[in-house]
């Protein structure tokens, strides 16, 4: 399953502090649990379970000591090393636990403010270029840039569903009437749609929609141009730069954690230039905005994407949907099925 070869956000990193956390990914129950050393801030990502007898790890503990930062079982307390190996069985202090004596760990990085896990390494086949890695997102890691996480936002959806209401601007005047796009201009231009060979992703360029309001603090209306990127099955980049007439350049990345067929877990990573609201300000614009796609988005039948995998197509399309046509064609050549039919 590509899905599993793929990294994924599956927290926020702030959230993952002093105590074990439990999370999933992909049906996989998941313990992160970060080293707290002098400059050593490593997160781990290990399955939810003891390798001794099989108690949640999330229950326990993250002990500091000479050796360095260890998870303790909350059921037997034994201790596990960062690299998951059982380094101390407190009920026969003299043995030494052999190399099988280990949780099960996943990779784990952090990125974007949030942390990432890929549960399997890629099969034979190379992944696409891209893929191999979390998304990157120009300017996401420019520290000129002031960078607001918002979220999580659960949703019952899918991440394709999500994914392509965020490439969809002929939605605007509607959903978003009076915020990002106004009735009596909802014609948009769907730019120039750049499709990746072998699943190297989709850029769009010049898409045009009628702002009244593009960014938190804007007060007149404007056709504004948007760059889109699609770096990943599961994750969009928008980006907007500053023209003459507004002084903020945007780019809003969503990512998301499939939970499921129908489920997922969404953050927005916000980096702005120009813009003098608070990030308060910036994550409660965000926070009404998805407010307004949410009772839609989830009101979509079916909740997995129709691709064209198992079934014929049934939806329909018209001249505006140029990329989420484009969208759907990528998911196909990545052989994507979570959350898609
Ligand atoms: S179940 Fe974890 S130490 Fe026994
Ligand atoms: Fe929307």
């Amino acid at each position: 399953m590509i899905e599993q070869q793929l990294w994924h956000p599956v927290i926020a990193s702030h959230q993952v502090r002093e105590a074990p956390v439990a999370c999933a990914l992909l049906g996989q129950p998941l313990v992160l649990w970060r080293e707290q050393g002098h400059d050593e801030h490593r997160v781990h990502a290990w399955a939810d379970q003891c390798p001794h007898r099989g108690a949640r790890l999330s229950l326990g503990r993250v002990l500091i000591g000479l050796h360095g930062a260890r998870l303790e079982c909350p059921y037997h307390g034994w201790q596990f090393g960062g690299a998951g190996r059982c380094q101390h069985v407190p009920a026969a202090p003299d043995f030494v636990p052999p190399p099988a004596h280990c949780a099960n760990v996943f990779e784990a990085q952090e990125r974007h403010g949030l942390v990432w896990v890929r549960l399997r390494p890629p099969a034979a086949q190379p992944l696409a270029a891209g893929l191999s890695e979390p998304p990157a997102f120009a300017p996401g890691d420019d520290p000129a840039w002031r960078t607001v996480l918002c979220g999580p936002y659960e949703l019952n959806t899918s991440a394709p569903r999500l994914v392509e209401n965020f490439l969809d601007l002929s939605h605007f005047g509607f959903v978003h009437e009076g915020w990002l796009g106004e009735r009596g201009h909802a014609q948009v231009q769907t730019g120039t749609v750049e499709e990746g060979v072998d699943g190297a992703g989709l850029v769009v360029r010049d898409a045009r929609a009628w702002q009244p309001r593009a960014y938190a603090g804007a007060d007149e209306g404007a056709w504004i141009a948007y760059r889109y990127e699609v770096p990943h099955p599961f994750a969009a980049v928008l980006r907007k730069d500053a023209t003459a007439g507004d002084p903020v350049s945007n780019a809003i990345a969503l990512v998301i954690r499939p939970d499921g067929h129908e489920l997922c877990t969404a953050w927005f990573v916000m980096a702005t230039q120009g813009d003098t609201s608070t990030d308060q300000e910036l994550i409660a614009f965000q926070d009404a905005v998805f407010a307004q796609d949410r009772p839609v988005v989830e009101s979509q039948t079916p909740r997995a994407l129709p691709i064209g995998r198992s079934a014929p197509v049934t939806e329909v399309h018209g001249p505006a949907d140029r990329v989420s046509s484009a969208y759907r064609r990528y998911l196909n050549r990545l052989g994507i099925a979570l959350g898609t039919c």
